[in-house]
C-alpha cells in the first residue's frame, strides 16, 4: 500500500525538471508473480542546472535489482533508494547519459489496479495519474515527454496478444515457449499515457480512412465470445473519428487505433496513446443485455477517449493542477458530439440533471475545490465532477461568450500553438484572448473560484415608459480555503416572453453588454433596462443552461407555465417545468414534516400531462419532462436540516397525484408506444422506450398490486424494458412474490454476465427504506458478490450510498456505520475505489442534526483507523474539517 502519508503539493511550487528525458526503451518479461522490467532512459542535464544537482526519480512499491549508468554498474555511494524515490548523483555535466533500471513486479497481487496488473489472465496497465512509477523509477509527471520503444516478452500460449502504444514494429518466437513483440510510438508522450496489454483476447476489426486519405486499422479487443457485443462501440468509434475531423479539424495520427475492454478497472476508461483501455461496461452492448443508457454511455465514452488523442495526448497538461485542461475540454467535446448524434435539447437536459445532482453538491460541500485547484494531497481524488463537468461548462461558456466562429478560431490556434507541448489553463485561455481580442481575465475566475454562483433577479415593468428593469445580484458562496469571492463574468442567455407567448425584441438595453440573447453579468449588482417592451414580460433566464449557476427569481407558477409552453428553447421549457415541480416538492416536504396534508400544484400536473401528451414534441423530451426532480435534487434545493424520509414521502405523494390525474394519458402512451419489429439503439427508438417507461412508472405508482409491473417484466424483449420493469417491481412492491420471482428469474438468466448482474445488485441496492441495509448485507454473502471487482463493489455498496437516500440515511445511522466498515475493508486493497465511494457522504452536513451526528461519528471512525491510504485519509479529513 502507498505510504504517502499526505504531503501537500502546491501549484506555486511548480518548476521544470533538472534533467530532460530524451528517449525511453522498455523491455517487459511478463510473469504473473515476477515480471521483470528493464527501463533504459536517456537524459541530459537541462541548461543552466547546477552540475551537482542529482537526478531524482519517482517510484512506488518497486523492487530494484539493477542500476547501470551508461551500461556500467553504479557504485552504491552514488545513489539512494528511499520509500518513493531513487536519487542518483555524479551525473555528467552536459553530455547525454543512459540510465538502465531493472525492477521486479508482481502483477497478480496488484489489487490497487494501478501500474501493471493481471486479472482474468490478462495483463494490463493503468498509469494515470501516478501509476507508471509502480512499473519503474521514472520522472513520473506529465511535463516529461518522450518517445517510447516497448519490447514485450511473454508466454505464447497464455499471452498470444502483446500490445503497447504506437505502431507495431515486429515480433518473433523465442523458441522457449515465449514470444516477443516490439512497439514504437513516434509521438512524444508523458508516462501517464503509457500502456501495455498482454493476454488471450478476441478482436473486432475495421478500418477508417482519414480526411487526408490514410487508412487506420481499428481493433477492439474483448474476451473471446464477446466480439458481437463490441460492434456498437466500433460504430461509435468510427463516428467519433469522422466527427472530430469535421467539427474540430482533428485527424488521427498513427496507423492503428486499439481499444481493449477489461473487467477490472477503477474508472470508466483511459486514453493511452493508440491503446485505449476501457472498463468493459463502456464497450460491450447488445439489446438483450444493454440498456439505452448503456448505449449512450458507450457512445459518449468511446468518443471522449478518442478525442483525448488531441486534447490531452498531443497537447497535454504541464502538471496535475491543469487536469481540467484535458478533461473539461474533452468532456465539452464529447457533449457536443453526443448532441450532434442525438437530440441537442434532450442531451442538454440530461447533462444539466447530471451536473446539478453530482457537481452542485460537491461545490456546496466540504470537498468543494476550484476547477483548477492550487493544492492537493492525493491527485487521484481530483478526478471529480468539478474538474470534468464544471470544467466542461467553463469551456462551453467560452464558446457562448465568443460565439461559434471565434471559439473555433481560438481552438485552431490552441492546436497550432501548443501541439507537442505540456501546457496550462493560462495558455489555453490566452488562445481565445488572442483569437478574439477579448479580455478574459474576469472570466478566468471560473477556473479559480470554487462554489456555485447564485444570481438573484427581480424585474419591474413600467407600462408608461414601456421599460422592463431587471435588478441582478450575484454572490459566490464561501468554500474551503476561499472565504471572499470576486464578481464573475456570467454569460446568461435569456429572453423576454410576452403574454401571448411571443418574444419581445431585446434591441434597446442599458446597464449590461448583450450579444444576441446573451446578457453579460460582470458586476456584483447590476441594473439592466430593456426598452420598447410593449407589455409585462416574463423573463426566461439561463436558456440552454448557458452558465452553471443557481438562479433565484420570484416567479409564480403561471409565469413558469408560460415559459414551459412557449419558450423557443426546449431546454428552457424543461427548466421551467422542473422549477414548478421543485417548488411544489419543497413545499410538500415542509408539509410532511409539519404533519400537514400535501397538495399538488395544478400548474405542475397540467404542465406534465400536457407535455406528455404533446405529439409535436419528441418522445425523449416528453420523458424528461415527466421525470420529477430526484430526492437528492429536493434535498439540495432545501439546503439544510434535511430529512430524507420526509422528502421521500412528499415525492411519493406528488407522484401519486400526477399518476391519478394523468391516468388516461399514461395508459394511451403505454399502449401506443409498444415497440414493434426489431430493436434499434438509435436515439429516436430509445426516446420512445423512455416515454413508454415513464408512463408505465406512473401507472405502477397508482397500482395497488404488482400485476402490471410483473406483466411488463414478462413481456420485455430488451434490457431497457426488462431492467425498468424489474426496478418498478422491486422498488414499488419489494416484498411481493412477483418481485422475488422476477429477481430470481433475472439472476438465473444472467448469472454469467457480470455487467447485467451489476444491474441486479444495483436494483436491490436502491429499494427505498430502512430495511434495505439487511438486504445489502445478505447480498454481500451472495456467491455472485466479488469485493475485488470495482464494478461489483460500486453496483452494490456504491449504489446504496450514492443513490438510496432513505435506505442509506437511516435515522439510526446504521447506513453510515455500514459504509465506514466497508471503506475500511476496501481501502487496503483498493484505496482509489474506497475513497471514491466515501465521497457519497459529501453532503452530510446538510442533514438534520441527529443524522448529521451519526454521519460525523462514522467519519470519525474512519479517520481514527490505524492505517489509512492517502486517498481515504485525504477525503475523510476534508469532510470533517469545520
Ligand atoms: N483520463 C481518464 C478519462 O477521463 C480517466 C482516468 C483517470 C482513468 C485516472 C483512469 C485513471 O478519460
Ligand atoms: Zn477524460
Amino acid at each position: 500500500m502507498r505510504t504517502n502519508t499526505g504531503q501537500i503539493i502546491h501549484l506555486e511550487d511548480y518548476r521544470p525538471t533538472d534533467f530532460v528525458l530524451e528517449r525511453v526503451d522498455l523491455t517487459f518479461e511478463l510473469d504473473p508473480k515476477e515480471t521483470k522490467v528493464e527501463a533504459r532512459l536517456i537524459f541530459h542535464r537541462r541548461e543552466g542546472v547546477d552540475s551537482a544537482a542529482p537526478l531524482v526519480l519517482d517510484g512506488d512499491e518497486l523492487t530494484m535489482t539493477g542500476l547501470l549508468l551508461d551500461q556500467e554498474e553504479l557504485a552504491t555511494t552514488l545513489y539512494d533508494v528511499a520509500e518513493d524515490t531513487l536519487t542518483i548523483r555524479g551525473l555528467p555535466e552536459t553530455a547525454p547519459f543512459e540510465i538502465t533500471i531493472t525492477t521486479l513486479l508482481s502483477p497478480e497481487t496488484n489489487t490497487q489496479l494501478m501500474g501493471l496488473y493481471r486479472t482474468n489472465g490478462v495483463y494490463s496497465t493503468q498509469c494515470e495519474a501516478e501509476g507508471f512509477r509502480r512499473i519503474t523509477y521514472f520522472p513520473d509527471r506529465p511535463d516529461v515527454l518522450a518517445v517510447y520503444t516497448v519490447n514485450i516478452i511473454a508466454d505464447k500460449a497464455s499471452s498470444p496478444l502483446l500490445l503497447s502504444n504506437g505502431n507495431y514494429l515486429g515480433g518473433a518466437d523465442m523458441g522457449d515457449g515465449r514470444h516477443f513483440a516490439a512497439w514504437f510510438d513516434p509521438h512524444p508522450k508523458p508516462s501517464y499515457l503509457f500502456a501495455l496489454v498482454a493476454g488471450d483476447l478476441g478482436v473486432v476489426e475495421d478500418t477508417f480512412t482519414t480526411m487526408s486519405g490514410r487508412d487506420v486499422a481499428l481493433k477492439i479487443y474483448v474476451e473471446h465470445g464477446k466480439e458481437p457485443r463490441a460492434s456498437y462501440a466500433m460504430d461509435a468509434l468510427k463516428r467519433s473519428m469522422k466527427w472530430d475531423e469535421e467539427a474540430f479539424g482533428r485527424e488521427y495520427d498513427l496507423d492503428i487505433f486499439m481499444i481493449v475492454a477489461v473487467s477490472d478497472f477503477n474508472m470508466g476508461a483511459m486514453e493511452n496513446k493508440g491503446l485505449n483501455i476501457f472498463n468493459d461496461k463502456y464497450v460491450l452492448a447488445d439489446p438483450e443485455t444493454a440498456t439505452d443508457a448503456d448505449y449512450a454511455n458507450i457512445e459518449a465514452i468511446i468518443a471522449h477517449e478518442y478525442f483525448h488523442n488531441w486534447t490531452g495526448n498531443r497537447i497535454t497538461c504541464r502538471d496535475w493542477f491543469q487536469l481540467c485542461l484535458k478533461e473539461g475540454l474533452t468532456v465539452y467535446r464529447d457533449h457536443e458530439f453526443s448532441a450532434d448524434m442525438r437530440s441537442r435539447a434532450v442531451k442538454r437536459i440530461a447533462e444539466v440533471r447530471h451536473l446539478k445532482s453530482e457537481q452542485f453538491p460537491e461545490d456546496a460541500g466540504p470537498l468543494a475545490h476550484p476547477v483548477r485547484p492550487t493544492k492537493y494531497r492525493e491527485i487521484n481524488n481530483f478526478y471529480t465532477t468539478t474538474v470534468y463537468e464544471k470544467g466542461s461548462e467553463v469551456t462551453r461558456m467560452i464558446a457562448t461568450i465568443l460565439g461559434r466562429d471565434l471559439f473555433k478560431k481560438g481552438m485552431d490556434l490552441y492546436f497550432d500553438r501548443h501541439d507537442g507541448q505540456a501546457v496550462t489553463i493560462e495558455d489555453f485561455v490566452a488562445c481565445f484572448e488572442a483569437a478574439s481580442g477579448r479580455d478574459l481575465r474576469q472570466f478566468a475566475l471560473w477556473y479559480h473560484q470554487a462554489g456555485t454562483p447564485l444570481v438573484t433577479a427581480s424585474g419591474a415593468y413600467d407600462a408608461t415608459k414601456q421599460t422592463f428593469t431587471l435588478s441582478l445580484e450575484q454572490t459566490v458562496p464561501p468554500t474551503p480555503g476561499q472565504s471572499a469571492k470576486e464578481a464573475m463574468h456570467i454569460p446568461l442567455k435569456m429572453g423576454l416572453l410576452l403574454e401571448d407567448g411571443s418574444e419581445a425584441a431585446l434591441a434597446a438595453v442599458s446597464g449590461a453588454d448583450m450579444t444576441d440573447d446573451v446578457l453579460h453579468l460582470t458586476e456584483r449588482n447590476q441594473t439592466v433596462v430593456f426598452s420598447g417592451i410593449p407589455s409585462r414580460p416574463v423573463p426566461s433566464f439561463n436558456r440552454s443552461f448557458s452558465a452553471p449557476i443557481n438562479l433565484h427569481i420570484e416567479q409564480n407558477a403561471d409565469d413558469l407555465a408560460l415559459i414551459a409552453h412557449h419558450e423557443s428553447d426546449l431546454f428552457a421549457r424543461w427548466q421551467a417545468l422542473n422549477a414548478i415541480a421543485l417548488g411544489n416538492l419543497v413545499e410538500a416536504t415542509a408539509n410532511v414534516r409539519a404533519g400537514k396534508p400535501v397538495t399538488s400544484d395544478k400548474a405542475l400536473i397540467d404542465g406534465l400531462i400536457r407535455a406528455a401528451a404533446d405529439n409535436s414534441l419528441e418522445p425523449a423530451f416528453r420523458s424528461q419532462a415527466l421525470a420529477l426532480p430526484s430526492e437528492s435534487d429536493i434535498a439540495r434545493e432545501i439546503g439544510t436540516n434535511n430529512d430524507p424520509d420526509a422528502i421521500h414521502a412528499a415525492r411519493q405523494q406528488i407522484l401519486t397525484a400526477v399518476a391519478a390525474a394523468g391516468r388516461d394519458t399514461f395508459l394511451k402512451l403505454s399502449d401506443e408506444l409498444v415497440s414493434s419489429g426489431g430493436f434499434s439503439p438509435d436515439a429516436a427508438s430509445a426516446g420512445r422506450r423512455a416515454l413508454r417507461n415513464s408512463a408505465l412508472t406512473y401507472l405502477v405508482q397508482a397500482d395497488e398490486g404488482p400485476e402490471r409491473a410483473a406483466k411488463a417484466f414478462a413481456a420485455a424483449n430488451n434490457m431497457t424494458d426488462l431492467s425498468h420493469a424489474l426496478a418498478l417491481l422491486a422498488h414499488r412492491f419489494p416484498d411481493s412474490a412477483e418481485a422475488t420471482d422476477a429477481l430470481a428469474t433475472f439472476r438465473k438468466r444472467f448469472a454469467d454476465n457480470a455487467l447485467v448482474i451489476d444491474k441486479w445488485f444495483a436494483v436491490q441496492a436502491t429499494i427505498p427504506g430502512a430495511g434495505t441495509l439487511d438486504r445489502i448485507k445478505a447480498l454481500m454473502n451472495e456467491p455472485l458478490f466479488n469485493g475485488n471487482n470495482p464494478n461489483r463493489v460500486r453496483s452494490l455498496v456504491g449504489t446504496y450510498a450514492f443513490a438510496n437516500p432513505t435506505g442509506f440515511n437511516r435515522a439510526d445511522g446504521e447506513g453510515y456505520r455500514f459504509l465506514a466498515r466497508q471503506i475500511l475493508d476496501i481501502d487496503p486493497r483498493n484505496p482509489q475505489l474506497a475513497a471514491r465511494i466515501l465521497t457519497s457522504m459529501r453532503s452530510w452536513r446538510s442533514l438534520e442534526d441527529k443524522r448529521a451526528g451519526h454521519a460525523r461519528k462514522a467519519l470519525k471512525e474512519i479517520a481514527g483507523a490505524s492505517k489509512l491510504s492517502a486517498d481515504v485519509g485525504d477525503i475523510v479529513e476534508r469532510m470533517l474539517k469545520a
